[in-house]
């Protein structure tokens, strides 16, 4: 038995932004916004809908699409950079909300969250500790971007995503994993003084390129395959040039590797377990299709998973 993903489920806020209303704003254009970053655009949540809203709602499909409801979940786990509080955590709330008792923390990885919130929870599930847990990549980040950087603003939105990790059997499930950070880029993509995003996006980008495409083909090896094997590539939605690098380093056509940060911008923790709802939703990842998730982030920090997809 392996441990795999038994349902999954996102939300997004209703709201879209289109790059025009930056236009509007910014010495900025959709042209440049499209052609450096692939953003068309991305959603914000309203004052009232915090983090906690985002992660409610996307638990809830999780577990419906699991077939099993939040007393069956002995423990979560929420990778986020943008909790409502740093305490209590976003993992205590959704247990609130749920009304249970279970184990639940927040973990912080910044965009490499999602991947490091899967890796935590399966060695749970592998000792035995627990039958299910639930991993949650959410981010408000809209309450950390400074709407007047062209920098930055353009880049981000707000999402969620959830999912149930349980033992599955027929090979299926988590075959590798790898995971890493380097400190001396901290530098690098950092919450400033003034609780904004501050971020040098020509040196995240220049790790990313590298980083995403290294950690891939090893988490590859590891599983003791080779790249041709790689059904399909869920890489960290951050930047269209930074995704076709990746793609590139692996050989793989473009179908075989999702992109939805034309229509949410980069949402961080989030966007792995997005873009992997919206490819399982669009018919695109089939049972025992070799999957390769891939995430990188501030910290800096990276991680990815090599999975045979399904229950
Ligand atoms: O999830 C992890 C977090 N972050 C990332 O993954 C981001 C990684 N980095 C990137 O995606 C890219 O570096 C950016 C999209 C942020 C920037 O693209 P770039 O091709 O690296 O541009 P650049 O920073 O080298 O800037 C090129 C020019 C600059 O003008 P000058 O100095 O050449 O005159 C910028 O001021 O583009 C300018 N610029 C803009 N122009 C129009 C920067 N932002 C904008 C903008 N609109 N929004």
């Amino acid at each position: 038995m392996g441990t795999g993903i038994i349902g999954i489920g996102r939300y997004v806020p209703e709201t879209v932004y289109t790059n025009e209303y930056f236009e509007q704003r910014l010495d900025t254009s959709d042209e440049w916004i499209r052609t450096r970053t692939g953003i068309e655009e991305r959603r914000f949540a309203s004052d009232e809908e915090n983090t906690s809203d985002l992660a409610i709602k996307a638990t809830e499909k999780a577990l419906k699409n699991a077939n099993i409801t939040m007393n069956d979940i002995g423990l979560i786990v929420v990778a986020t950079a943008t909790p409502d509080q740093v305490f209590p955590t976003v993992a205590c709330q959704i247990g609130e909300h749920f009304g249970v008792k279970c184990a639940a923390m927040d973990i912080s990885a910044a965009c490499s969250g999602f991947i490091y919130g899967l890796v935590t929870a399966s060695q749970y599930i592998e000792n035995n500790t627990y039958e299910h847990v639930l991993v949650v990549g959410v981010e408000k980040l809209s309450k950390i971007t400074n709407f007047e950087d062209r920098n930055t603003a353009i880049l981000f939105g707000d999402g969620a995503c959830a999912a149930v990790l349980s033992k599955v059997s027929d090979g299926r499930g988590i075959l590798s994993f790898d995971l890493g950070s380097d400190g001396s880029g901290g530098e690098f993509l950092f919450l400033n003084d003034e609780q904004f995003i501050d971020m040098k996006g020509r040196e995240v980008f220049k790790f990313a390129v590298r980083q995403m495409g290294d950690s891939a083909v090893q988490v590859l090896e590891k599983a003791g395959l080779q790249k041709e094997d790689c059904d399909f590539l869920v890489p960290h939605q951050a930047n269209i040039r930074i995704i076709e690098a990746a793609r590139e380093r692996l050989g793989l056509p473009s179908e075989k590797v999702s992109i939805t940060v034309n229509k949410y911008g980069n949402t961080s923790a989030a966007s792995i377990g997005l873009s992997l709802v919206e490819e399982l939703e669009q018919g695109k990842i089939k049972d025992d299709d070799i999957l390769v998730l891939v995430g990188f982030g501030g910290g800096l920090t990276w991680g990815s998973i090599a999975l045979k997809w399904g229950k």
